[in-house]
């Protein structure tokens, strides 16, 4: 997939997005926002914010940035954000693989429901190491094939059809972590049979270093 189709993709559907997906993804990101520690004054930055159906869940004592790089994801996120008053929240359209935020500069970094969207996930995932503080909270939601051999046979069989609707099934979790250098300290998943995974990630910058040398 890239760039552009995905921009079209995603412009195309926005509208009708949380109709669609709310129900799916919602509860995920609850959970994995709530296994977050938040201090007042803290700044999140939430990557491929789409609709901003997140937003309402970040403490209003913290700062909160959301890119995306479709203008009308974009739209339906600051609708939320003028309904709801939630004046701690800025919108930025930015490519995640490519973001103009200095190194160091958040407290959180979240990302969920983009990893199997993007491109190039790898330089995603350097990206948020690069923007979040050393001691910074990072989390990923994202699907990943199961570990069920049957599972993965009928998601690899859907591939095809997920890529022309904006994202990919084949991911596996260990080609990920491997390929992203990644130190992921802790995963939980809402039930024992959610073919997505919440996955805490560490951003020891010289655990990366190392690995990348
Ligand atoms: C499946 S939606 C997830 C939206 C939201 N995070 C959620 O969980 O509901 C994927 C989002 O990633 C955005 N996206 C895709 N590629 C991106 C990129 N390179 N940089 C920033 N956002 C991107 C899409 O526009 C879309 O809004």
């Amino acid at each position: 997939m890239e760039y552009d189709s995905i921009k079209k993709i995603y412009n195309s559907y926005a509208h009708c997005y949380d109709f669609f997906f709310k129900q799916f993804f919602h509860p995920r990101q609850k959970r994995a926002i709530e296994e977050l520690v938040f201090k007042p004054g803290d700044v999140i930055l939430d990557v491929g914010v789409g609709t901003g159906l997140t937003l309402p869940l970040y403490p209003s004592d913290c700062k909160v940035i959301g890119i995306d790089i479709s203008a009308d994801m974009l739209k339906q996120a600051k609708k939320k954000v003028a309904e709801r008053n939630l004046t701690n929240v800025t919108l930025i359209e930015m490519d995640a693989c490519n973001m103009s935020f200095e190194e160091n500069s958040f407290d959180h970094v979240v990302a969920t429901h983009i990893i199997s969207v993007v491109p190039e996930p790898v330089k995603v995932m350097n990206e948020m190491r690069r923007v979040g503080k050393v001691d910074c909270s990072m989390v990923v939601v994202n699907h990943f094939v199961s570990s069920n051999p049957m599972v993965a046979k009928v998601e690899n069989f859907c591939d095809p059809f997920f890529r022309k609707i904006g994202w990919r099934m084949d991911m596996r979790l260990e080609d990920f972590v491997d390929a992203a250098n990644l130190e992921v300290y802790k995963t939980s998943q809402l039930n024992k049979i959610d073919l997505w995974q919440i996955l805490h990630i560490n951003n020891n910058k010289e655990y990366s270093l190392q690995l990348d040398n």
